[in-house]
């Protein structure tokens, strides 16, 4: 089978015009055959009667063999295309012109020959071919008269064998052969312009599939480029700017997939780093500890118990916030919506951290209406979200700042606003704190400790809601972050 659907589809077209060529040569030879056969007959319809008329065929109820041999020969030279035979009234053969040997019957069948004396209704009219058993030809026939009664039939037999065959036909026949190479050659003509269309048919085809093989080929990563093709045109050109699409949609998943995979590496290594810090300082110490229980005194053994409960700590906090996101990114995760007031939350909220800012000699503001309308949210994660902002601003602020919270009303809500008087955030990271694990490089150094998944948490927690965390620097170049809730309805 041919690989190019130009190729099949000519294929298809070459046995479409052999069926068709093969049918038309067919009814040709056989049309120029009946064509010839009603000339011949209706040409020569006067030729028995003629004869039978000008002769005396029988007389006496005898066939006039003198008057029969100088007929036959004569007509021999005049046609030899005809073969005569004298009948009598059932049809048998009283003489005849062919040779002997020739002649195969006795008797022909009178029921054409009378259709004929009666006058025929179409030509060509077959009679029985007496030098063939089988055989039909037209004829022309005429009764033969005995004086006044009806002596027999005068039967002309016309064509004789000449063309028996359609080759004779075909080697003999001007018009045959010319209209069989008219014919061959119109069905050349249309193979030609066929074969030109199906090749114009199908060039988009080729150049969509050359297409789609460099896409495959550049591994699905450069999408498709059809100069040109509409979606307004026909199927191929909606075919075309469908594929065009999709694979602009593979190669945007497949990028989207790889950075995804990145992205995963990245978390996985981070979360190993992260883990294995304070891993090791906890087995340190403890194996300090267990070194040298002799010889530390117990405020020796204190400290390292206190070192060691640290680490575990800052262990068990990265765990939970790990799982706390993971259990906010998953596709499940449901939110308790209901009504509260958000003044309350943050009163209570501030109240939490109030011994922390003490000790580090801070002071928490609270700058709120005395009531406001209830809003609308998750009040348990909306607590994470005030535990992890005020907390990195008691951690990242230098002891002796203030921390200033309030609430102020917008059109359909409340804005909440946690704002420090600490070093701020630089406005090259203020894009980059809420990713996973970032942190401001400088607090790596010197900053209490911290995973960097806080603000991850509060932008997802956010997110679940349809709000969105906002970063500022403030006046006193501290930070600020704000974010808003609806109102309950
Ligand atoms: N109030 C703030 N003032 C200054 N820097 C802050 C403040 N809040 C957050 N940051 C910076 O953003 C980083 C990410 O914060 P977060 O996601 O809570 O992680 P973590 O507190 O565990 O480091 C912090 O490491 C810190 O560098
Ligand atoms: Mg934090």
């Amino acid at each position: 089978m041919p690989r190019t659907l130009s190729a099949k589809l000519t294929l298809a077209l070459i046995a479409i015009l052999g069926v068709t060529g093969a049918a038309w040569i067919v009814l040709t030879l056989f049309s120029t055959r009946l064509y010839q056969e009603e000339v011949d007959q209706s040409l020569n319809a006067p030729l028995a009667q003629y004869i039978a008329d000008a002769y005396p065929l029988i007389e006496g109820g005898e066939a006039n063999q003198p008057v029969l041999k100088e007929l036959f020969d004569k007509l021999m030279v005049i046609n030899p295309r005809i073969e005569v035979y004298l009948l009598d009234g059932e049809g048998r053969i009283l003489a005849f012109s062919a040779e002997d040997g020739r002649v195969k019957r006795d008797v022909v069948d009178m029921a054409p020959i009378r259709a004929w004396l009666a006058g025929p209704d179409m030509l060509p009219l077959r009679g029985d071919d007496p030098r063939d058993n089988a055989g039909q030809k037209p004829f022309t026939a005429a009764v033969v008269k005995d004086g006044e009664a009806v002596a027999g039939y005068f039967y002309v037999v016309l064509g004789g064998e000449k063309y028996d065959s359609v080759a004779g036909m075909v080697s003999e026949s001007l018009i045959v052969r010319l209209a069989l190479f008219a014919g061959g050659l119109g069905l050349l003509v249309a193979l030609a312009a066929g074969m030109l269309s199906f090749a114009w048919l199908t060039r988009r085809l080729r150049r969509l599939t050359l297409a789609v093989d460099r896409f495959r080929e550049d591994g699905f990563d450069s999408p498709m480029k059809l100069a040109g093709w509409r979606r307004g045109g026909d199927e191929i050109d909606r075919l075309g700017v469908t594929v065009e699409e999709m694979s602009q949609r593979i190669a945007d998943q497949i990028e989207q997939l790889r950075q995804a995979d990145a992205a995963r590496r990245d978390m996985v290594a981070n979360i190993s780093h992260d883990l294995r810090t304070p891993l090791a300082s906890l087995q340190g110490y403890l194996e300090t500890l267990a070194m040298k229980e002799d010889s530390f005194s117990a405020e020796e053994k204190r400290k390292y118990l206190d070192l060691a409960t640290r680490q575990g700590d800052r262990l068990n906090r990265l765990v939970t916030e790990l799982f706390e996101l993971t259990m906010l990114d998953s596709t499940g995760t449901r939110l308790n919506f209901e009504p509260f007031s958000l003044p309350e939350l943050v009163q209570d909220v501030t109240q939490k951290f109030q011994h922390l800012a003490e000790r580090r000699n801070m002071t928490i503001a609270l700058d709120m209406p005395a009531s406001a309308p209830f809003v609308r949210a998750d009040i348990g994660l909306i607590e994470r979200v005030l535990e992890n902002l005020i907390e990195n601003a008691i951690k990242y602020t230098p002891e002796g700042g203030k921390i200033s919270l309030s609430l102020v009303p917008v059109p359909d809500g409340i804005e909440a606003r946690v704002a420090d008087t600490g070093p701020g955030i630089p406005e090259a990271d203020r894009d980059r704190i809420f990713e996973r694990f970032y942190r401001v490089e400088k607090s790596r150094v010197d900053a209490p400790e911290g995973a960097g998944l806080g603000l991850a948490i509060v932008r997802r927690i956010l997110q679940l809601h349809d709000s969105q965390i906002v970063v500022e620097g403030t006046a006193d170049q501290g930070a600020a972050f704000s974010f808003r809730l609806p109102f309950a309805a």
